[in-house]
């Protein structure tokens, strides 16, 4: 369960489907919707129908499927589209077709889905699907930019693969965890853009600090928490760069959108954090930093009989603290720090000892929170003796909460 559905009514979400192939990958976007306890309402054009019939779409959201047939039938009490786009709290079109994009941009409704967009007011989240000749027509890239002039609309700009028509190039749907995760951004942020014209500068995941090729010294974070930080920014406008440890596979797939920078050691990731905070207004160091690295390091692989049964430790820099020295007067400084047992009093030591605006005291030692999972819980402090305690939710939400908090603080 997220805790965008912890609140007594469920959230509702009407899905739009037009004419694509990648129709079939909203299935598993309905499904986990409809699993959360999210209340979703499917409406089909013709064209959709023809790639997924409303019988499984009806199934996955336990709720009949809204075809033109529907529209059209005579209906008892209000019409159908203004009863639709009245209920909905957020409208994804998803795959959104050449078509349908160039109804929406020009204000055209001859379906229930085009006149249920214009008999609503909610946010609109679009994710694009169509062969590359068709997405890169002047037409249809001039009807994109052009919609997207319309604050109401969210995009979820289509990434490149092979489609279903065996060309390789730019045209395939956004995956449906990248979709999930803007629809829960959209339902907390209810589409506010508040983060327009500011440039985040984020680290996340760990360091490692090598002995030789093979062995280092590290820890167990998972870099999830950053990179929610990143997407939640990025869904409420900012520009963000992500300065990131090793990060699996499925990680690396939430990167679209974000400027990414791969690290390994504190040492790298010290100069990229220095690079880019020119550029950076507010800077977030969410990284779980190796303290220490091996005095020395080998370039071979030692053979077990040449490991040292002490291993001699050097400091690695302090990076929070170096940013803290070299920042300018309007950069913003947030910290985090990941504890066991008292998680208030040593962030609040660090808040101070490290020149910080706010530090972020999260459990490691609670079920449920910290390093690796998707849930996680925190204590916001700030200099100025504010305390914001964020209960467990997911990582998405904390970072949403955290952002609330943050724009609201006064350093
Ligand atoms: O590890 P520690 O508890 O000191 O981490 C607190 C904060 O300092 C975190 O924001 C972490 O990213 C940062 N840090 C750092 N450089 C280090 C160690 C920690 O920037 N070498």
């Amino acid at each position: 369960m997220t805790d965008t559905l912890s609140v007594a009514a469920p959230r509702r979400v009407l899905l739009g489907i037009s004419g694509g192939i990648a129709a079939y990958k909203v299935c598993s976007v309905i499904s986990s919707l409809a699993k959360e306890g999210v209340a979703v309402r499917v409406a089909l054009t013709q064209q959709g129908q023809a790639f997924i019939p409303p019988l499984a779409v009806a199934t996955l959201s336990r709720h009949p499927a809204y075809t033109d047939e529907t529209f059209w039938q005579a209906t008892q009490g209000r019409p159908l589209h203004i009863d639709l786009g009245e209920w909905a709290e957020l409208l994804v079109i998803a795959p959104l077709s050449a078509n349908t994009l160039g109804k929406l941009t020009h204000g055209l409704a001859d379906n229930l889905l085009t006149n249920t967009v214009l008999a609503s007011t909610c946010p609109v989240l679009l994710a694009p699907a169509m062969n590359t000749d068709m997405w890169q027509q002047q037409a249809v890239q001039r009807n994109w930019h052009q919609l997207l002039q319309d604050a109401r609309y969210h995009s979820l700009e289509p990434g490149s693969g092979v489609l279903a028509c065996d060309r390789v190039g730019t045209g395939r749907m956004a995956e449906p965890d990248d979709i999930l995760t803007h629809v829960h951004s959209l339902l907390h942020t209810g589409g506010k853009r508040d983060l327009v014209g500011k440039h985040l500068l984020i680290s996340t995941g760990s360091t490692r600090e090598y002995l030789d090729p093979v062995r280092f010294i590290g820890n167990p974070a998972s870099g999830k928490m950053g990179i929610a930080l990143a997407q939640a920014a990025i869904h409420r406008g900012a520009t963000v760069t992500l300065v990131h440890g090793p990060l699996d596979d499925s990680l690396k797939a939430r990167l679209g959108g974000i400027q990414a920078v791969g690290v390994t050691t504190a040492e790298e990731m010290h100069r990229a954090m220095l690079t880019h905070l020119p550029q950076a207004d507010w800077v977030v160091m969410a990284a779980a930093v190796a303290d220490v690295k091996p005095a020395t390091q080998v370039v071979t692989k030692l053979a077990k009989a040449d490991l040292p049964e002490a291993l001699p430790l050097a400091q690695v820099p302090d990076i929070v603290a170096d940013l803290a020295q070299k920042r300018s007067p309007h950069q913003r400084l947030i910290g985090f720090a990941a504890q066991t047992g008292d998680i208030i009093a040593p962030a609040l030591d660090k808040l101070q000892r490290k020149g910080l605006d706010a530090i972020v005291a999260n459990p490691i030692d609670v079920a449920g929170s910290g390093f690796g999972g998707d849930r996680n819980q925190a204590v916001l402090l700030t200099r100025l003796g504010d305390k914001l305690a964020i209960p467990p939710c997911t990582k998405l939400s904390l970072a949403h909460q955290l952002w609330n908090a943050l724009l609201k603080a006064k350093f």
